[in-house]
């Protein structure tokens, strides 16, 4: 990365091969030019992502397709299970509610992550239509247990929808093997390109229910959008730079080895925990579970070493030497800050960063 560099959570530095890509002239989205696009990146996705299910392309944000599983999954006499342990958790499930759907939120303190045991329970206790869970959760920087979850929601008969908005890319997600009938990530995260477009891949049995839900309205309904699909195609107009963009990034996935770039996220980001709290800061989320995409760090004991610690300020420092940190999320903003290594964050630039921020520290004692 060049300098400033940026430790976001999303948007991400975007390599220049990438951006590049979105300079390209436009064409017509009724083209051939047009699907063959569509249709080489909806195959590469197949393959990132593992599966073999429907992938369909949103002109939105992450958050498109959170509301689209709201309109499209759930009938009004139905219930979803939303599984939460932060921001995000309790997001998707208030997006299910702003939609008039009955939700249960099965809650863990901020912090530590949903358990399959307690996920069991809930799911023999009702009946649910769908269970929702974000795999990385972005607010607390940690990663659920997704594979021990997916086992035993597939003892129950019930759509499981997965959040994988900030792990997608960083970290081993096999779709299929999981049973996700709804699995979607944004483009602005590990992905590294620009931000504004989202994918999901579908299951037939989650198509299958969408046919017998009614009043889905139309931008993101999965039926119209399925049938835009069978011909490369979108029923609105497509963002055709970021799907050059994310085509190229994932070439570059795959030319790194996708194995690669997982490991690479995994041990950076052990990297970092391990310098932060020699640092003397503490790992907010229980370390067990954390991301292996992003860093959440707490200050409350780092606090009683350096009392005149103030995480704007340090920021600030930081920004002025070229590293760009992010803030903490939703009501732990001001006891955290997060450090993001999605995407293009190499080994070298966190080095350089922690070192950094280890004289930065020193002006608070
Ligand atoms: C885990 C998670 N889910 C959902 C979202 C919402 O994404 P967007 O703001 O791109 O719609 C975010 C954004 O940071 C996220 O981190």
């Amino acid at each position: 990365m060049e300098k400033p560099k940026l430790f976001a959570v999303g948007p991400v530095y975007v390599n220049e091969k990438v951006r590049n890509e979105m300079s390209r002239q436009m064409f017509s989205h009724r083209s051939n030019t047009y699907r063959e696009l569509h249709s080489n990146l909806v195959q590469k996705l197949k393959k990132l992502m593992k599966t073999n299910n429907e992938i369909l392309i949103f002109t939105s944000s992450s958050s498109g397709i959170m509301e689209a599983c709201a309109r499209n999954l759930v009938k009004d006499n139905e219930k979803v299970l939303c599984l939460s342990c932060g921001a995000f958790g309790e997001r998707f499930g208030e997006i299910f509610e702003l939609n008039g759907k009955n939700v249960k939120i099965l809650s863990r303190e901020w912090g530590k992550a949903n358990l399959p045991d307690e996920v069991d329970k809930a799911l023999s206790e009702d009946n649910y239509a769908v269970v929702t869970l974000i795999h990385n959760e972005t607010s607390t920087g940690l990663m659920n247990p997704l594979k021990e979850i997916s086992d035993v929601v597939k003892k129950h008969n019930v759509l499981f929808v997965v959040d994988c908005v900030s792990s997608m890319g960083g970290a081993d997600v096999d779709v299929d093997a999981c049973g996700i009938d709804v699995c979607f990530f944004g483009s602005q995260k590990c992905l590294a390109t620009p931000p504004s477009m989202a994918i999901c891949s579908i299951s037939n049995r989650a198509l299958s229910k969408a046919k017998e839900v009614k009043n889905k309205g139309f931008y993101l309904n999965f039926e119209i959008l399925k049938k835009s699909n069978d011909k490369n195609e979108t029923p609105v107009t497509p963002p055709i730079p970021q799907m050059f963009a994310m085509s190229k990034s994932i070439d570059l996935i795959f030319e790194e080895g996708h194995e690669n770039v997982t490991e690479r996220h995994k041990n950076i980001s052990k990297f970092v925990r391990d310098k932060i709290k020699q640092i003397g800061f503490e790992i907010f989320p229980d370390e067990n579970f954390a991301s292996q995409t992003l860093t959440c760090v707490g200050f409350e004991n780092f606090k009683k070493q350096y009392p005149k610690f103030d995480v704007k300020i340090m920021k600030e420092e930081m920004k002025k030497r070229g590293f760009i940190l992010a803030e903490g999320y939703g009501k732990i903003k001001d006891k955290t800050f997060r450090i993001g290594n999605m995407g293009n964050v190499m080994m070298d630039d966190v080095k350089e960063m922690l070192d950094n921020l280890k004289e930065v520290v020193k002006m608070f004692k």
